[in-house]
């Protein structure tokens, strides 16, 4: 049997946008309403860790009704087919629900939390993670080690953890596909880079799209739509 060609999945909040989540950087888009230096950097968090708890309690306990939409649902089947990493910045649990099994969380996942300073000082091991699901946390709930709870989020001004897996899983990619990223954020806007340089690169976005690398195919389309198109051209190949 022929092995199966290695697919990496790159997905952005547009992805769930047909699940009702809002994106950051679209118009109404979270990033509208908040701002991210308030309540999504390492400094907000020190300066009101009350406000941050509460921000992503609401976060966390909002996801418990939203649903995988067609776009999580075709990545997941095509598991079937191909050897398939999901690479998300989305912090949702979406694309557990539709049923991917390997996905890699740069940007955290809002139903975990982890100690404020964990083993290893400004930073946590993974047995340190807790699964909460859609509950939440207060000021003064504290982690086995005595340290406060924290949402389980990579904030600005936090290194990455899983970049190196991420870049890894690129380099050995036969085709990448990138699924409703602006790519405005740093270090995953680069990962496609790692990209060996004959593979086909896939981007699924309504809008026009940041970068201009003649390798990239342009899906103008939302996710759902992209998605179909998307599994018509791989399979002609
Ligand atoms: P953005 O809000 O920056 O970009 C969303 C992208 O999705 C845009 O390019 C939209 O055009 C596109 N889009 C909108 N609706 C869509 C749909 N229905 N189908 C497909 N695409 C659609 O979100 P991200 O690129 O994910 O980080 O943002 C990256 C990071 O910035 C986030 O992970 C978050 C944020 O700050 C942290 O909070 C750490």
């Amino acid at each position: 049997m022929s092995r199966k060609q290695k697919l990496v999945v790159l997905t952005g909040a547009g992805v769930s946008a047909e699940s009702g989540l809002d994106t950051f950087r679209d118009s109404g888009g979270l990033w509208g309403k908040y701002d991210p230096q308030v309540v999504a950097s390492i400094d907000g968090w020190h300066r009101n860790k009350r406000l941050m708890i509460d921000f992503y309690n609401d976060l966390r306990v909002g996801l418990k009704d939203k649903k995988p939409n067609k776009a999580h649902l075709l990545i997941a089947q095509l598991e079937e087919k191909y050897n398939v990493t999901v690479i998300t910045q989305n912090v949702d649990n979406l694309h557990e629900r539709a049923g991917s099994t390997r996905i890699i969380h740069l940007h955290g996942e809002l139903t975990k939390v982890r100690p404020e300073v964990g083993e290893y000082d400004r930073t946590f091991s993974e047995k340190e993670v807790i699964d909460i699901g859609y509950g939440t946390i207060d000021l003064g709930d504290l982690a086995p080690n005595g340290s406060q709870l924290r949402p389980h989020i990579v904030w600005f001004g936090e290194s990455v953890p899983q970049i190196e897996r991420a870049i890894e899983e690129v380099e050995q990619a036969d085709i990448m596909l990138i699924v409703g990223t602006s790519l405005q954020v740093y270090p995953a806007a680069g990962l496609y880079r790692y990209a060996d340089p004959h593979i086909p690169i896939y981007i699924i976005d309504p809008k026009d799209v940041a970068i201009c690398d003649g390798r990239i195919n342009h899906i103008k389309a939302v996710a759902s739509e992209g998605m179909e198109t998307f599994i018509r051209e791989i399979e002609k190949n």
